[in-house]
């Protein structure tokens, strides 16, 4: 439902109602995970999925099952038992082997530690991972992902580029992104639609916003510098402009585009 601004000071309470609305349901999921475990914070386990993607993926998979007679996800470790173990393991390595050493600061060893420990709930093993050439080619024909999102210089800037997408995303969390689009908007992320004074409507995708202008990406990928002042309406759009493609792929096509974004680490 769109709501006018009469002005600055209004605005400024939508925006702050927002605010709370967001970090009322980001506190209720965390709320529920805190619940399954209790020893790590979900937080840390995220921050570790991160790590693990950027830094171990390469060689221990994104399931965990890379490397030959090590299964992380299993939760059992033949060099390592307490947690402790597994800080001092990551930090020297294991010489002799592919494993090399890490410089991780304390926090960072605990992400890790927390993610290794809940790899079979939260890790992306529930997830299949195909291939990743096909993906690209899902991703550039089918899907026509291609017509809202840019890669490496290629494609839209109707939706967010995704040329690192895989840096920072797990296999979970970017299966839910092409199955359920709405559920899993980034608050940067988010449309909004401003009908102008003079009866312009103009929606596209917020990049950025301050008390007074609102910066968006319109459906022509003109940047749009809005005067918030000068507007009639400004509604930020909950649903997301992405379709669902729990229809549109098959398991096996969606397996190889998630393969394909995870390959995405920035171009060199
Ligand atoms: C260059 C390849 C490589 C990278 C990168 C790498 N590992 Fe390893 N890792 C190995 C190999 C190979 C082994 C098996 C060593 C052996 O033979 O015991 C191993 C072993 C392990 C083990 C012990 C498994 C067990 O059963 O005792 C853990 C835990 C581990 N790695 C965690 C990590 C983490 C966490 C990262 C990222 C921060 C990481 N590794 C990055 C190659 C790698
Ligand atoms: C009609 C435009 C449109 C199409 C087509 C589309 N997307 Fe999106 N996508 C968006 C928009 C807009 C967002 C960001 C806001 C949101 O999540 O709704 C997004 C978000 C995403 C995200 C989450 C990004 C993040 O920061 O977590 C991923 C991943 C993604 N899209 C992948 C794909 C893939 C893969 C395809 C094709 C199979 C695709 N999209 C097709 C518009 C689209």
């Amino acid at each position: 439902m769109p709501f006018p601004i009469p002005n600055r000071a209004r605005s400024g309470e939508v925006l702050a109602s927002l605010f709370v609305s967001l970090c009322a349901t980001t506190m209720l999921a965390a709320q529920a995970e805190t619940d399954l475990l209790t020893k790590y914070a979900p937080s840390d386990i995220q921050g570790g999925s991160r790590i693990y993607t950027a830094q171990c993926a390469a060689c221990h998979g994104p399931n965990g099952d890379g490397v030959a007679k090590v299964d992380l996800r299993s939760g059992k470790f033949s060099r390592a038992s307490s947690d402790d173990d597994l800080r001092k393991l990551i930090t020297t390595g294991v010489s002799g082997t592919a494993m090399p050493p890490f410089k991780f600061d304390s926090p960072q060893l605990n992400m890790i530690v927390a993610y290794l420990r809940n790899m079979r709930e939260f890790g992306s093993h529930t997830v299949k991972v195909g291939e990743a050439l096909r993906g690209q080619t899902v991703f550039e024909a089918k899907g026509k992902c291609i017509t809202c999102h840019r890669v490496n210089g290629k494609g839209s800037r109707i939706g967010p580029d995704l040329s690192d997408i895989g840096g920072s995303r797990t296999a979970e969390v970017l299966e839910r992104s092409l199955l359920d689009p709405n559920a899993s908007i980034q608050p940067a992320n988010r449309f909004v639609r401003a009908v102008t004074r003079d009866g312009k409507t103009v929606r596209g995708r917020r990049l950025n916003e301050d008390s007074y202008t609102v910066q968006i990406i319109d459906e022509q990928e003109h940047l749009v510098s809005l005067v918030k002042a000068d507007l009639r309406e400004y509604t930020v759009i909950k649903t997301s402009a992405m379709p669902s493609y729990k229809d549109t792929l098959n398991a096996d096509e969606r397996a190889d585009v998630i393969a394909y974004l995870l390959s995405l680490k920035g171009s060199q």
